[in-house]
C-alpha cells in the first residue's frame, strides 16, 4: 500500500502551523487548501482525477516575514517529497549553471533517500537478527555436526557428537550475552564491504546535469564488489552488519518505482527568490538569462517528462510553490505563461511589534526558549519577564523601521547582542545562576545603540 500523505483537513494544517508561525493566516489558508486538494484529487477515481491540476501559488511579501518557514513546516506536515530551491541559482540552458530540470531530479533523489529510509526500518529487526548471527558465527564458528557421516562410515567417534553439541550451548550462552549487549565493547574482526574506490571525484563536462545520470554511480556498480577486513567493537560492528543486510533485503527497484510515484502525486516544489529571475526586460546582460529561467521554468510546472537516473518523472502534479519579496519587480513582470502557472498569490504582511511578542514566546521553537535551554545546559536559569519581551520587542520594530525591514530575523541579531555578555560569562565568570532579563536590562544594554543610527546599521 503506498502512502501518499497524511490526512489532514485544512484546519489542522492551519493548526499545526499555528504552532511554528504567528499570524500570516491568509498564506496559511491557501497553503493548507492547496495541500488538502492534492489528498482530495487522490480520492477522485475517473479520469477527471488526472485533470486536476495543483494550485500552484505565489507568496508575496517582504523578507523575514515566514515564507520559507511556511514551506518548511507544510513539508513536515505532509510528508511529501519537498525541496526547495533558489531561482536565483538556476540559468538558462546552454549557461554555466544548474539547469531548472536539476530541481526534478533533486526532489527524486530526496524521495528515493525517503523511501529507503521507510524500507530500511521496516527491514531493521530482520537485518539485526542477522547481523547478530554473523557476529555469533565470528565469534564461534558452528561446528559441524558430522556425526550422521561417521555412523555411516561404520567409524566410532563419540568425540563429535559431544563437541557438536557444546558448541551449540557456548553458541546459545554466547548468543543471550550478545543480546543483552555485554559485548558491546569488545573488538572484532569482520568482513565489510569496501566501497569502490574510484580515487577521486568524477567530474563531468559542463552540462552533465542534463543527462541525469551519475558516472560515479555508474563505474561504482561496474567496478567489483571487494571485501574489506575491518576491525570494530562489536556494536559498532552490529550497525555496519545491519546496514549491509539491510541493504540486501530492499528491493531497490521498487523503491525507486515508489520513490517516483511519490513525487508525481505529492512531490512540493518551493521555489524561492522567484523575483529574482523576474527581469524587468529592458536592461541588458543578466535579464537575459533571467527570462530564459522563467522560461525553461514553464514547462516543468505545467507539466513535461523529466530524465532522472531513476526514471521519467511526469512534473503535472507537482505542487509549486514560489516566494519572493517583489521589492523592485513585481508579480507582474514574470513573463505573463509563468503568472498564469502560479494562479494563487497571497500576501504576507510585516510583522507588527505584537507579533513579535508572539514569535518570541509562543512557537515550539521560540527564540527565548533556545536561549533558555542552551544556558541551562550550563545551570543558568534565563528569565525574560513580562517587560523585557515587549522591550526587546519595541527595540526591533523600531530598529526595522529605521534601518532595514528584515523582519523576524532582526530578533536574533537583537538577542545575540543582548545576551552577548551572559553567553561569553557563563561558566566562567558566571557560574550556576539566575538570570533575569527585564525591561531596564535590556533599555541599558540596546539604547545607546538603537539611538544611534551609524552604530545599529552595524550591531543590530
Ligand atoms: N510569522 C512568523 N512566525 C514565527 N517565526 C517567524 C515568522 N516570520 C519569520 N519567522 C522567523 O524568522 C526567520 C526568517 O523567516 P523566513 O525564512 O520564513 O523568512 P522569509 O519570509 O522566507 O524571508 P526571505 O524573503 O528573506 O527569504 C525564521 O527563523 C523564522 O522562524
Ligand atoms: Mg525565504
Amino acid at each position: 500500500m503506498t502512502r501518499i500523505m497524511k490526512e489532514f483537513t485544512p484546519t489542522q494544517i492551519v493548526k499545526e502551523l499555528d504552532n511554528f508561525i504567528i499570524g500570516q493566516t491568509d498564506a496559511k489558508r491557501a497553503v493548507a487548501i492547496a495541500l488538502r486538494n492534492r489528498w482530495r484529487r487522490q480520492q477522485v477515481t475517473n479520469e477527471l482525477r488526472e485533470e486536476i491540476m495543483p494550485n500552484n501559488i505565489i507568496l508575496i511579501g517582504p523578507t523575514g516575514v515566514g515564507k520559507t518557514e511556511i514551506a518548511r513546516r507544510l513539508a513536515k506536515l505532509a510528508e511529501a517529497p519537498f525541496i526547495k530551491v533558489e531561482a536565483s541559482k538556476f540559468t538558462e540552458v546552454g549557461y554555466v549553471g544548474r539547469d531548472v530540470e536539476s530541481m526534478i531530479r533533486d526532489l527524486t533523489d530526496y524521495a528515493v533517500n525517503m523511501v529507503k529510509a521507510e524500507r530500511t526500518e521496516e527491514v531493521k529487526n530482520k537485518a539485526d537478527e542477522m547481523a547478530e548471527d554473523k557476529i555469533l558465527d565470528i565469534l564461534i564458528p558452528p561446528v559441524k555436526n558430522t556425526v550422521a557421516n561417521s555412523k555411516q562410515a561404520g567409524e566410532q567417534q563419540p568425540n563429535h557428537e559431544n563437541e557438536a553439541y557444546q558448541n551449540q550451548k557456548t553458541r546459545e550462552w554466547m548468543k543471550s550475552k550478545l543480546k543483552r549487549g555485554e559485548l558491546n565493547d569488545k573488538m572484532i574482526e569482520f568482513d565489510a564491504q569496501a566501497s569502490p574506490a574510484i580515487g577521486m571525484q568524477i567530474l563531468g563536462p559542463l552540462g552533465m546535469d542534463d543527462m541525469g545520470i551519475n558516472l560515479q554511480d555508474m563505474l561504482g556498480s561496474i567496478m567489483p564488489k571487494k571485501n574489506k577486513k575491518r576491525k570494530t567493537s562489536i556494536s559498532d560492528a552490529r550497525q555496519i552488519i545491519a546496514n549491509e543486510e539491510a541493504q540486501k533485503l530492499i528491493d531497490m527497484e521498487a523503491v525507486q518505482k515508489e520513490a517516483i510515484l511519490r513525487v508525481e502525486q505529492s512531490g512540493i516544489i518551493f521555489i524561492d527568490e522567484i523575483d529574482k529571475v523576474a527581469g524587468s526586460g529592458k536592461s541588458q546582460g543578466p535579464d537575459v538569462s533571467r527570462e530564459g529561467v522563467q522560461r525553461d521554468l514553464l514547462p516543468i510546472v505545467e507539466g513535461s517528462n523529466v530524465n532522472t537516473k531513476y526514471g521519467v518523472v511526469h512534473t503535472d502534479h507537482i505542487l509549486f510553490i514560489a516566494a519572493g519579496a517583489f521589492h523592485v519587480a513585481k508579480p507582474s513582470d514574470l513573463i505573463p505563461e509563468l503568472q498564469g502557472r502560479f494562479p494563487i498569490r497571497v500576501e504576507l504582511k510585516s510583522l507588527t511589534e505584537e507579533d513579535f511578542i508572539k514569535i518570541l514566546t509562543t512557537p515550539q521553537n521560540a527564540l527565548l526558549k533556545q536561549y533558555a535551554a542552551l544556558l541551562e545546559t550550563e545551570g543558568v536559569n534565563l528569565q525574560f519577564t513580562k517587560d523585557g519581551i515587549r522591550a526587546i520587542a519595541k527595540i526591533a520594530t523600531e530598529v526595522n523601521d529605521q534601518v532595514e525591514n528584515i523582519g523576524a530575523r532582526r530578533l536574533h541579531t537583537i538577542l545575540t547582542t543582548l545576551l552577548d555578555e551572559t553567553l561569553f560569562d557563563v561558566p566562567d565568570k558566571m557560574p550556576a545562576a539566575k538570570v533575569v532579563v527585564n525591561g531596564k536590562m535590556v533599555e541599558d544594554k540596546l539604547n545607546k545603540i538603537v539611538k544611534n543610527r551609524d552604530l545599529s546599521k552595524f550591531i543590530l
